[in-house]
């Protein structure tokens, strides 16, 4: 084939294209690792859980365990050959498996291994363990109560004269904000398979986001070397920022039993103990002191965000900085103080969750603008509007980093006018006015969300990829694929960067083989990071491509250029496929690793100052609910979002995630309840307890829109920007509408401050507050 007859290959960035495993995902034909075909000999394990929630362990008997059938043996943290430890940032605080003391009550103690999971499982609970309480304190209350011991040092962020500020506003307000916490409740539990090879040789199989970590805890585990151990993960059934770290634990307990009989050896816990066993969102308590004046603009801000971080460190201290990060939202502070507690309690270690800290901090800052919207009887709106961010002044954050690329003014314009707000509000004021029992509220919420890794050395990505002889391409990158559609992005740039069609590239499982010392898939970075690591390897590719084809055809490089299906050289048109296959006859190699560190960042803990977040994504929603004041039952009746992901990479995912992250948020904030008894038990760890949104709770009326007309002031990838999280906090608008539902009550002269989850009990308890007050 010659001359300009280019086939059909149509370019890929940028449109709507399916999530790659979408089909297999409906139709049960996508492999979870719990679908892989098991190996010879599998043993299983099963945990056992500490009934405590804060003892000395006096004795541990397994007579009964190991008498029962099918038992191969238990595993206890004697067995552990190397370090047994798998804190994730080194402050080794956190046992595989503890030696003397339970720190909570669900905490892994013991491991059961055995022919069947049903025999693992039910010889756990034949162990009969002794301990001696020790005092205990569950919640950030009593933590403080308790002398407030920190699981990691807190952080404190300052900007402006905070004394200056509070002495010379003309207006005061005091208060407390408490926000849960959440359960991933993603639908494939926790689980790994391990598999001994020769030597040290051990490849595991984990439900990770952070495969180089799994591999670096199994190899600390053991007390061999990184490369001994590969970890390959496909795909998850939802990771949510459980999968970071949690699942250091199943993975390194699954090696530990592989490598001592050197049988294969898969761990799944059920969904209860993986609800008691695994660490969760943080649940924060906000003490804040805000001056502002008669206008509703903030003068001063000082808040200490107290948060539950569980027994051990693990990400407690980063996902408080980040709470701190979103202290602001998008509004500018002229004097700011605020100062994080990662409390030590008796519950399992909270761990990362979509926001990971940005959406606690974010939701105290919008219960101060509430307060002072109350105070003031002004719309929130306005109040939100008279604290935006400048553009060219008023744009310094309280980490002194310059906000450059604010759109919050063009989002919230365009949705109060797309969504009708103005109009809808007036109309709910008169509905009210006139219905006695039934009310309903309206809000608009912006969001501003910082995008980066505050652990500045994670901002970096590596790929791998090869072109075969016949053109076909693996594609291998870091990250790793939980549904929010990682895979199919990154395989749009490399399809458009060699200009084939989707189905020439296959998409390679993650494999701590492939590309080595991955950061987490987290932070919303997947796509930013590693969608540039792969462009890049092509980058490298195609440059030899286009000196081989020059060589070949006799044509200068500039001559040569890419276009849909291949090259044209000069005059001659070249297949993808013939190019390839022609490079590695001329012994032109056809494999490259790609990298990418994001530039410009950089962040100095100690004195709160620096440039943490490459660039910052933004967006509004307008949320409305009808609240039955008696019962206190509600429904969200529409939801309208505008949200910017700059230039979309796939405008189908992305409004997937959109929509996916906006309903989890709304969970979140809504019906999601933890609750631990007086004996420092999780009661909530099923399904029945624990209420996560269904189908029939997307609300009727849902509109979803990007920003088109945003694109990425930095150079991103495709000059796009990060989704995976900021539609998360756009939920924050049906708590600010049930607010004005509930003021409603007392003709919105008092404040509702409606902790949450704002649950249909705290709406009717709220209801009647303010009736109450009211009525003086
Ligand atoms: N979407 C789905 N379907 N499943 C998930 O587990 N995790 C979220 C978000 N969207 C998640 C998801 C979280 S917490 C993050 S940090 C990002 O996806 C991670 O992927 P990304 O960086 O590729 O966006
Ligand atoms: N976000 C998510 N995960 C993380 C982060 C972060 O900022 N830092 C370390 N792990
Ligand atoms: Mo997401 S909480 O950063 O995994």
């Amino acid at each position: 084939m010659n001359k300009l007859e280019t086939p059909i290959v149509l370019a890929t960035l940028h449109t709507g294209i399916k999530h790659d495993s979408g089909a297999k995902h409906v139709s049960g034909t996508a492999e979870y690792i719990d679908d892989m075909v098991e190996p010879a000999g599998l043993m299983h394990a099963y945990l056992g859980l500490s009934t405590k929630p804060h003892a000395e362990i006096v004795g541990m008997d397994f007579s009964a365990t190991r008498a029962a059938p099918g038992v191969i043996g238990v595993l206890t943290a004697a067995d552990v050959p190397g370090d047994n430890d798998i804190s994730s940032n080194h402050s080794h605080d956190e046992p595989l498996l503890p030696v003397d003391t339970v720190h909570f009550w669900g905490q892994p103690l013991f491991v059961v291994i055995a022919e069947t999971r049903d025999q693992a499982r039910r010889a756990a609970h034949l162990a009969k363990v002794d301990y001696k309480d020790l005092p205990f304190a569950t919640d950030v209350r009593a933590a403080q109560a308790a002398g407030g011991t920190l699981v990691t040092p807190p952080l404190k962020l300052e900007r402006g004269d905070v004394a200056a500020g509070m002495a010379a506003a003309p207006r005061r307000l005091k208060g407390c904000v408490e926000i849960g916490g959440q359960d991933h409740f993603y639908l494939e539990g926790q689980i790994a398979l391990a598999v001994p090879g020769e030597d040290e040789d051990v490849t595991v199989f984990s439900s990770t986001q952070h495969p180089s970590e799994v591999q670096v805890m199994v190899a600390q585990v053991l007390g061999i070397r990184l490369h001994a151990v590969t970890v390959n993960v496909r795909r998850m059934g939802g990771g949510f920022g459980g999968k970071e770290t949690q699942s250091n634990l199943f993975a390194c307990l699954a090696a530990l039993a592989a490598k001592k009989w050197n049988r294969a050896c898969k761990i799944r816990p059920d969904r209860d103990d993986d609800m008691t066993a695994t660490g969760k969102r943080h649940d924060f308590v906000v003490d804040y002191d805000v001056g502002y004046d008669d206008t509703g603009k903030i003068h001063a801000v000082e808040a200490v965000y107290g948060a539950r971080a569980g027994f051990s460190s693990d990400l407690s201290g980063p996902v408080t900085d980040r709470a701190l990060f979103h202290a602001d939202n998008a509004y500018w502070y002229p004097a700011v103080r605020v100062r994080s507690e990662p409390l030590y309690t008796n519950t399992v270690s909270n761990t990362a969750f979509r926001g990971f800290g940005g959406p606690q901090g974010m939701m105290a800052a919008e219960r101060w603008i509430e307060d002072i919207a109350y105070a003031l009887a002004k719309d929130p709106l306005d109040i939100r509007k008279a604290n935006f961010y400048g553009t060219d002044t008023d744009n310094v954050t309280p980490y002194h980093q310059t906000v450059t690329d604010n759109i919050v003014h063009r989002v919230v314009d365009e949705l109060e006018a797309s969504s009708d707000y103005q109009a809808r509000r007036a109309a709910v004021l008169s509905y009210n006015a006139g219905s006695p029992i039934l009310k309903k509220g309206i809000a608009l919420v912006p969001v501003k969300f910082g995008i980066s890794f505050t652990a500045t050395w994670y901002n970096q990505a590596g790929a791998l990829v090869h072109v075969y002889k016949d053109g076909s391409i693996h594609l291998s990158h870091g990250g790793t694929e939980m549904g929010q559609g990682l895979y199919i992005k990154v395989a749009q740039v490399l399809a458009d960067a060699f200009g084939v069609g989707l189905g020439a590239i296959k998409i390679m499982g993650t494999s701590t083989g492939k590309v080595p010392n991955t950061s987490a898939t987290a932070a919303s970075s997947g796509s930013d990071l590693n969608g540039m690591a792969a462009w890049d390897a092509a980058r490298q590719i195609k440059e030899r491509l286009v000196a081989h084809a020059a060589k070949l055809y006799q044509c200068d490089e500039a001559a040569v250029l890419w276009v849909p299906g291949g090259v044209q050289a000069g005059d001659t048109f070249v297949p993808f496929s013939e190019l390839a296959a022609s490079a590695y006859m001329n012994r032109v190699q056809l494999s490259a690793t790609g990298f990418y560190q994001v530039p410009k960042i950089h962040w100095d803990r100690a004195t709160g100052r620096g440039h943490p977040f490459y660039y910052f994504a933004y967006g509004a929603s307008v949320s409305e609910v009808t609240i039955d004041t008696l019962s206190g039952e509600y429904t969200v009746d529409r939801v309208d979002i505008l949200h910017d992901v700059g230039r979309s990479l796939n405008p189908a995912i992305d409004i997937g995630q959109i929509e996916g992250g906006f309903i989890q948020g709304m969970g979140w904030l809504t019906t999601e309840e933890l609750v631990w008894d007086d004996k420092g038990q999780l009661r909530t760890k099923a399904p029945s307890t624990y209420k996560i949104p269904l189908a029939s709770d997307v609300p009727p009326i849902f509109n979803v829109k990007l920003a088109e007309w945003s694109v990425n002031t930095e150079p991103t990838i495709g000059r796009s920007k990060a989704v995976g999280e900021p539609p998360l906090m756009l939920a924050m608008s049906v708590v600010e509408a049930l607010s004005m539902a509930v003021a409603s009550v007392a003709d919105y002269t008092i404040a509702p401050r409606l902790n949450t989850p704002v649950t249909p009990e705290r709406v009717l308890m709220g209801c009647e507050r303010l009736k109450r007050e009211a009525r003086g």
